[in-house]
């Protein structure tokens, strides 16, 4: 799953007086669930605020899943200990996987730490919060077998993009992986509650809605599997583009390809981790699928949908790892040639079966193994965006770019970020836009075909 930056969430909410300053780390999944934080404490009359000055609560949604994500939580906490001791009444809380992980490990007596809360018990927060303003440390991270949050609307954030988490936690047990550790076993949410929110957003001018899981291929819900829900999903209003993420190879089924070949509004877009190009390291990291099995459905994937873009998650240097094992990775980048990659150095985490296999490939050979996996990603994806000069995309317009409030920003259904001058278009509309110029990062174009816009409501007329 992408990594993000930290992002304090920012949301216009009734408010009794106390605010609550969150920041989220690691996947999506710790955004998604950050909106639900933020829908609890809002019935406690908490209003969301991006200055951590003047909060009465700071929450920090943590990563887990290697150890500089956890590393960046110690020296965060480092930092708002200067904003405790101007103000002892702050309650820091610790959330996400980290808190499950680590549970009151963190609640020691010198910690600024004051309620730790795993990923399934935010329901309890508004009661450790209070507890906390009395003194109080409180801990909650027993793992609930069955919460989904399926009856909490989220607290999203304005704008054109939602994610919905479809289903919680992991049981495929990567060796590697904290996962299923911080996360719990797999559960899915009904496939009614899903339809029903995608609903509420298209109503609510949202323009794309992104399904979360783990393991989305896993989801099942009284017979209904992913590509039924897929099939759901889009069927609500083909102005919604349907997104999803995570894929696992081994379940990523013909019946689930095919449902994305049908629905135009299903984005052709696929991120399908590979993690090893090697079949020893794959059994070892227990993806259950050999190389040969990966390359077969990827085939299959490009002669049903052959606009397909696709991404990986490639880690570098796991336990053992040879020269040749990482020849192997390189010769799948190649053969696949991604459009992106997320790619990681091994990182050893406690309790996972890979932890009792030692770290045995020294720092400096795994970094240099990354350093290769990325230039050849780097040399492919500036290649493939070359490959787009001259065409056309539909590309479904955010706003204006970050750099230069001339330039407007949107994305292709194959998750291209396309550049393209300011016109009279609004956040959430669809535009054609020819490509003109590409990096290896972004596509540039102007706009063509001005009869094929898709329009929609301006986003302004409509109360989020
Ligand atoms: N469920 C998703 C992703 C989970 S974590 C999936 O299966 O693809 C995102 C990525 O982090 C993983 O795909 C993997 O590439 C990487 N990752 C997980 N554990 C890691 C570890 N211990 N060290 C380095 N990278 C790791
Ligand atoms: Fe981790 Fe594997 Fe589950 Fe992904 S599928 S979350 S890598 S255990
Ligand atoms: Fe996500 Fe990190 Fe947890 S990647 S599931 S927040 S360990």
């Amino acid at each position: 799953m992408t990594q993000i930056e930290i992002t304090p969430e920012m949301t216009d909410v009734q408010s009794t007086g106390k605010q609550v300053y969150v920041e989220t780390y690691g996947c999506q999944m710790n955004l998604a669930d950050t909106e639900i934080v933020l829908s609890v404490l809002n019935k406690e009359g908490f209003a969301s605020t991006d200055q951590i000055e003047g909060a009465d609560l700071v929450l920090l949604n943590t990563c887990s899943i290697r150890d500089n994500a956890e590393q960046r939580i110690h020296h965060r906490l480092a930092n708002i200990a200067h904003h405790k001791k101007k103000n002892p009444e702050l309650v820091v809380g610790l959330l996400g996987c980290m808190a499950e992980r680590m549970r009151k490990d963190l609640l020691t007596d010198d910690s600024i730490v004051d309620i730790v809360v795993g990923p399934d018990q935010y329901r309890v927060l508004p009661e450790l919060v209070s507890e906390a303003r009395h003194g109080e440390k409180g801990l909650a991270v027993k793992l609930s077998r069955v919460e989904t949050y399926d009856d909490i609307t989220p607290m999203r954030t304005e704008g054109i993009s939602a994610w919905i988490s479809v289903m919680r936690g992991c049981d495929k047990f990567c060796t590697y992986c904290v996962v299923p550790f911080t996360r719990g076993r797999e559960r899915s949410r009904s496939l009614r509650s899903i339809v029903d929110e995608v609903k509420y957003l298209s109503d609510h001018g949202f323009r794309e809605v992104t399904l979360l899981g783990q393991n989305v291929n896993s989801y099942l819900w009284e017979g209904k599997d992913f590509a039924d829900l897929l099939s759901a999903a889009a069927a609500v209003d083909p102005l919604i583009r349907i997104r999803y993420t995570t894929s696992h190879p081994q379940d990523m089924s013909d019946k689930l390809i095919e449902t994305m070949a049908e629905w135009p509004n299903i984005c052709n877009y696929i991120h399908l981790p590979v993690q090893s190009g090697s079949n020893r390291v794959l059994e070892l990291m227990n993806r259950t699928y050999t190389v040969d099995h990966y390359m077969e459905r990827i085939e299959k994937i490009r002669e049903l949908i052959p606009d397909v873009a696709l991404s990986t998650d490639i880690i570098a240097g796991f336990p053992t790892e040879t020269e040749e094992d990482h020849q192997g990775t390189l010769e799948v980048m190649s053969r696949v040639r991604y459009d992106g990659a997320y790619m990681f150095k091994y990182s050893p985490r406690e309790r996972t079966k890979a932890w009792a296999m030692g770290d045995d490939v020294p720092d400096e050979v795994k970094t240099r193994r990354l350093q290769e996996i990325i230039e050849l990603q780097n040399s492919i994806s500036a290649e493939k965006n070359q490959s787009h000069l001259g065409k056309t995309f539909e590309v479904l317009v955010e706003g204006p770019s970050k750099r230069d409030p001339l330039e407007w920003k949107g994305r292709t259904g194959e998750n291209h970020v396309v550049i393209f001058p300011r016109s009279d278009v609004d956040p959430g509309e669809y535009i054609n836009v020819k490509v003109d110029r590409a990096t290896s990062a972004t596509l540039i174009g102007t706009e063509v075909d001005e009869g094929g816009r898709r329009k929609v409501i301006p986003l302004d007329t409509l109360a989020i």
